[in-house]
């Protein structure tokens, strides 16, 4: 029996057991039959919550991108590593072989050592979907550089905010984007960006849509022209398995965006496992996530987890409805792709449209359907199993995050049975618990609680950058020694979870996460705003969205409320980016607070979800009648 590869439930079972049994036996049989390491480790885990520090393969040395690339040159040499699929249909394909990969990244990883880059440095990375964007992130881990992706849709100053959180030295952009009918011009966004950014002293611009863009001397220097010069072979530097590999930021409750440490051994271990058993990948395959790689799901699944495992993974530029909403069905058509791995919002959003645009093509090479980043209804489910699975694929519901760097909870698919909105049992070597209000564990099957994991597993975040108290006070805090996961879930009859949602105030929002501290920042810097919150509500596709209700420093009709809405969800657009925009924007007399200052959520979030019926306590309320109030002038 392997354990790396689990083909049925029976298998599943013993090799869960025994990963609970023995989990440092279980880890090291896989990270020695699987890997390249140029040194072995001295102890598998080391851990302690109560600090918390966990440590995996200690001493143990490696380079991930020779995991990723250099160990296939032999059998794999001329097997297509990445799938480039432009956002223009009419615009080729590109294959891009295990053996290119190794040359284009050897070269981006001279280039960034020419400019000056070392090990342990920080890079920014602000890229649109291109291959550029996966060659710079294997060129920063071929030279021990820790890279931060920054998705390209957030706004300049939430980019100058990721970049002087973690110091970067370098930035790499491009000059724009292209999102359907769309061209963005991220070069001017990365420019108002560095202003504010002291720490960056170079920003290497990649050509995508040959914009008009203008060239800071001294700083901004054009990618290709370095590349073309640069020698097509690298030596990786050699890693230590807990050197940080990338900081990824992730929202919080509170305060600013959390840097997520991950770190590199542990990481590529698990990133490889997951990817293996989710997706049953088998040699042949071809592999599509669709999400961006300025999240974890595009890290650890277009780009880590697939090339370990010696996957031909997909990256596409575009977006689902360009040039019509038939788009990833053609490209699957196309590609003859065999996993597809995609949100329940882009599943929502497509269903709504005629099913013409999916039965024009021919999806009979989908082996495995898979959803993440956010629950996904019964409806969707139904509309994805029986119009793009024909009832064929097993759809793998994977529930993870940021901070948990793999795929955590999840059917096999072919092995577990699946149930809509069930994301059914833990991974091998996952231990989740469920607690009650008072942190007490419940046992046994049918209950519901905060969801918490109790052992270490390879790829969990390390630390918060620059902040260990405060990865320590978010994560650990809540139970004793065990790392609370800020969701709810149920464990039906059978064992299996569901996921009822945060439990927390972050939102999520067509499957990103969104913090509610950051986004009423930004409402209240408008000088007409007084305070403001702001909590979800269900939404047709977006799964969530946002509501708004803003208390004016000066009431009354003096102002245009329409006027003021755009201005504020102009100003969100600004300070985070589009995706954070209120749906609904209700201006009221006041908040309900407790008697000790806080926002009662709690009661906006029953009326914004429109049960007004019971909500629950407010005898602590320090001025109950502004609820009346507001449920009277709801946006409902
Ligand atoms: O609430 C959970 C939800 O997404 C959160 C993590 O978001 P993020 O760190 O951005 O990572 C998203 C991609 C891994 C979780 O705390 N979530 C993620 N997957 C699911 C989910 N909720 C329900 N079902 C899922 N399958």
């Amino acid at each position: 029996m392997s354990n790396y590869h689990i083909k049925n439930l029976e298998e599943y079972w013993q090799v869960y057991r025994k990963s609970i049994q023995n989990p440092e036996q279980f880890w090291e049989e896989i990270a020695e039959e699987h890997f390249l390491w140029r040194k072995k480790w001295d102890s598998v885990l080391e851990w302690d919550f109560s600090k918390p520090e966990v440590s995996w393969f200690k001493g143990a040395k490696l380079n991930i991108t020779e995991n990723c690339i250099d160990r296939h040159l032999a059998t794999r040499g001329d097997k297509t590593a990445i799938l480039f699929e432009p956002n223009n249909p009419k615009e080729e394909a590109q294959h891009i072989t295990y053996k290119q990969l190794h040359a284009r990244v050897c070269q981006f990883a001279n280039v960034l050592k020419a400019q000056g880059v070392t090990k342990g440095d920080r890079v920014c990375l602000y890229l649109p979907m291109i291959p550029e964007l996966a060659i710079a992130v294997l060129a920063c881990a071929r030279i021990g550089a820790v890279h931060s992706v920054v998705f390209a849709g957030f706004s300049a100053s939430a980019l100058a905010t990721r970049i002087n959180d973690c110091d970067c030295k370098l930035i790499i952009c491009s000059d724009g984007s292209y999102r359907g009918a769309k061209t963005i011009d991220l070069k001017s966004i990365v420019d108002e960006a560095l202003e504010d950014c002291q720490s960056v002293s170079k920003s290497l611009v990649i050509k995508r849509t040959n914009g008009n863009v203008t060239m800071k001397e001294g700083r901004d220097i054009w990618l290709q022209p370095l590349l073309d010069v640069a020698d097509t072979s690298c030596p990786a530097t050699i890693m230590d398995a807990e050197d940080p590999l990338f900081v990824l930021y992730t929202s919080g409750s509170t305060g600013k965006p959390k840097g997520m440490v991950h770190t590199t051994g542990g990481y590529m271990v698990y990133a490889a496992y997951s990817f293996k058993n989710v997706f049953q990948y088998t040699e042949q395959d071809i592999y599509w996530c669709t999400a961006d790689i300025g999240w974890i799901t595009g890290h650890s699944y277009i780009v880590y987890g697939p090339l370990v495992n010696g996957a031909t993974t997909v990256m596409f530029e575009g977006v689902p409805s360009y040039p019509d909403f038939g788009r990833f069905w053609e490209i699957v058509e196309k590609h003859k792709v065999n996993q597809f791995y995609t949100a329940p919002t882009a599943i929502r959003a497509l269903a709504k449209e005629n099913l013409s645009f999916v039965e024009k093509y021919d999806l009979s090479s989908l082996k495995v359907l898979g959803t993440v980043g956010e629950p996904i209804n019964e409806e969707a489910w139904h509309w994805y199993n029986d119009n793009i699975g024909k009832k064929n694929s097993p759809i793998v519901d994977t529930w993870w995050q940021t901070e948990t760097g793999g795929i955590m909870i999840s059917p096999i698919p072919y092995t577990t049975p699946t149930i809509p909105t069930f994301a059914t049992f833990p991974l091998p070597g996952i231990q989740p618990a469920l607690l009650n209000e008072n942190g007490e564990e419940l046992k046994g099957n049918q209950v519901e609680g905060k969801l918490a994991i109790k052992f270490p597993w390879p790829s969990m975040a390390r630390t918060i950058y620059g902040n260990h108290q405060r990865y320590k006070e978010t994560y650990f805090s809540a139970f004793k020694n065990m790392y609370f996961t800020g969701d709810g879930a149920r464990r039906d009859a059978v064992g299996y979870y569901r996921i009822t949602g945060r439990v927390d105030d972050v939102i999520i929002v067509s499957g990103h996460n969104l913090g509610t501290a950051p986004i009423e920042d930004a409402i209240n810097e408008h000088p007409a705003v007084a305070e403001s919150a702001i909590v979800g509500f269900p939404h047709d596709i977006k799964g969530n969205a946002l509501y708004g209700y803003i208390t004016l420093k000066e009431t009354g009709e003096s102002r245009n409320h329409d006027n003021l809405r755009k201005e504020i969800n102009q100003l969100i657009t600004e300070r985070i980016g589009p995706i954070a925009k209120l749906e609904k924007i209700q201006f009221t007399l006041g908040l309900p607070k407790t008697r000790s200052g806080k926002i009662m959520r709690r009661i906006l979030r029953k009326i914004a979800e429109k049960d007004t019926n019971n909500l629950g306590d407010t005898s602590t309320l320090l001025n109950p009648e502004v609820v009346q109030n507001i449920i009277d002038n709801a946006l409902v």
